[in-house]
């Protein structure tokens, strides 16, 4: 895209959070939510994005690091100030250069939808224009003002609306793309006269009216975008969105998901075909699940797992940081941590790998077709070889690796048999 540089809000403390954290800062799903309106925008094209930050600097900041420049806003005097502090940045200097405008309480806004902001601001010679949306419960959004021809006179604060405005049920967002040149221009020229004392952005649409620059809107139709999170409760209620996009996208891929009101599966999942997810399943980002697969119900399934082809992942089953290959089968109430199971292994029920000695996290290998039996436990670093059978209750301790085709019972666990008669599956 040409000269269009990018400024997103996030310096105010958000007080209805009440929390000691930046409201920004507040996860959706595994990620913060100024990452989501981060990655939104960049995905959207923009490559210069600047981030005003004034509550808590430091710790948005460090959150940003290299992904885009923080600039600080040193008294929170309201929107329009916010944006008044990149002015000088040499970005904004260029010839017809643009800035969208986007405010990091509203995480659920696509990636599309500011897409088509940018290309129906350019397709028109404005000022600027911004995203409204018409809804039934306008509540707390700054509504839109127009002449009885239509054209955006103002947008007036809920704060300060007259009855008839409150009853106006199109609303602003709180995405904008606008000339910087006029932009600053109409910035100075507003002044802080309402109840808040503060200087509002959105105050820049009737001074741009009034000089007949030039304001237009685009509408979004998608309800589920425009929430500004301004709560725990809206927190909550976007969560709900979020989570429900994800879900309706993996089941269109064709996965079934029993019961999506129990089912919590993060961004950066992959699933293949044909797996069935039971209820009360939750599955962390980063996770690949193949074909075919059973997970659940009461499965729990982290970040950085892999799950091939085939598998069984049962009730009350937690797998952290581990592999299950093709076929394996882990149907009740195990902790795999750290673990690269192989193909059709049989871990039974109650199996747990204690992974963690207090310091250090240890791997543990299964090779294929190996049998674990019931209630064992497998302390970590330690290596169970191809068709290897651990005893209901062994307890197989640190390095005692167990050979192929070895039987091994008892506490700590002994060697009952070696070479044993292969059944399994694999050879
Ligand atoms: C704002 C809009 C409103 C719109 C709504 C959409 C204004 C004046 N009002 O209201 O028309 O319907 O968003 O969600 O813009 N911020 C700063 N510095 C400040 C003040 C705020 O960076 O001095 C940041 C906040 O961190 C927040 C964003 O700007 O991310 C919006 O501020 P907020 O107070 O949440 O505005 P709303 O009242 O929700
Ligand atoms: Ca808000």
């Amino acid at each position: 895209m040409k000269n269009i540089n990018a400024v997103i809000l996030a310096a105010g403390e958000g007080t209805r959070m009440n929390s000691k954290y930046p409201k920004i800062l507040h996860n959706l799903g595994s990620k913060p939510m100024l990452g989501h309106v981060m990655d939104n925008v960049q995905a959207a094209g923009i490559k210069n994005i600047f981030i005003i930050t004034g509550y808590k600097s430091e710790m948005v900041e460090k959150y940003v690091g290299d992904n885009a420049k923080c600039v600080r806003q040193k008294k929170l005097l309201g929107t329009a100030d916010a944006v008044w502090q990149i002015r000088d940045e040499a970005a904004l200097k260029e010839k017809d250069s643009r800035l969208l405008i986007i405010y990091g309480d509203t995480p659920l806004i696509r990636t599309s939808t500011i897409k088509d902001i940018i290309k129906k601001h350019y397709s028109e010679s404005v000022a600027g224009t911004l995203l409204s949306a018409n809804t039934k419960d306008p509540t707390g959004y700054g509504r839109i003002v127009r002449t009885n021809e239509g054209k955006v006179v103002k947008i007036v604060e809920e704060q300060e609306a007259s009855v008839y405005e409150r009853a106006i049920e199109e609303i602003n967002v709180g995405v904008y793309v606008f000339k910087v040149n006029k932009l600053f221009d109409a910035i100075e020229k507003i002044k802080p006269d309402n109840k808040k004392k503060e200087y509002y952005l959105t105050d820049v649409i009737q001074v741009l009216h009034k000089e007949n620059r030039g304001v237009n809107t685009i509408e979004t139709q998608n309800h589920n975008e425009i929430l500004g999170v301004n709560s725990r409760v809206s927190l909550a209620q976007a969560y709900e969105i979020f989570r429900m996009r994800i879900l309706d996208e993996i089941i269109a891929s064709g996965v079934s998901v029993l019961d999506p009101k129990t089912t919590y599966i993060d961004e950066k999942v992959i699933i293949g075909k044909d797996t069935v997810i039971y209820p009360c399943t939750i599955i962390e980002r980063d996770v690949v699940i193949g074909e075919n697969c059973f997970i659940g119900p009461f499965a729990h399934i982290r970040s950085k797992s892999k799950v091939a082809d085939g598998v069984a992942i049962g009730n009350f089953v937690e797998l952290n940081r581990s592999e299950a290959g093709e076929n394996s089968r882990i149907k009740h109430q195990s902790y795999i941590g750290d673990t690269k199971i192989g193909k059709a292994v049989n871990v039974g029920a109650g199996t747990i790998v204690a992974n963690y000695d207090g310091k250090n996290k240890n791997k543990t290998i299964i090779k294929d077709g190996a049998f674990i039996g019931s209630g064992t436990i497998l302390v970590a670093p330690v290596k169970m070889g191809k068709n290897a059978v651990t005893g209901a209750g062994a307890v197989v301790t640190k390095n005692k690796n167990i050979a192929d085709n070895t039987v091994v019972v008892g506490i700590p666990a002994k060697v009952l048999k070696k070479n044993k008669e292969v059944k399994s599956k694999t050879k």
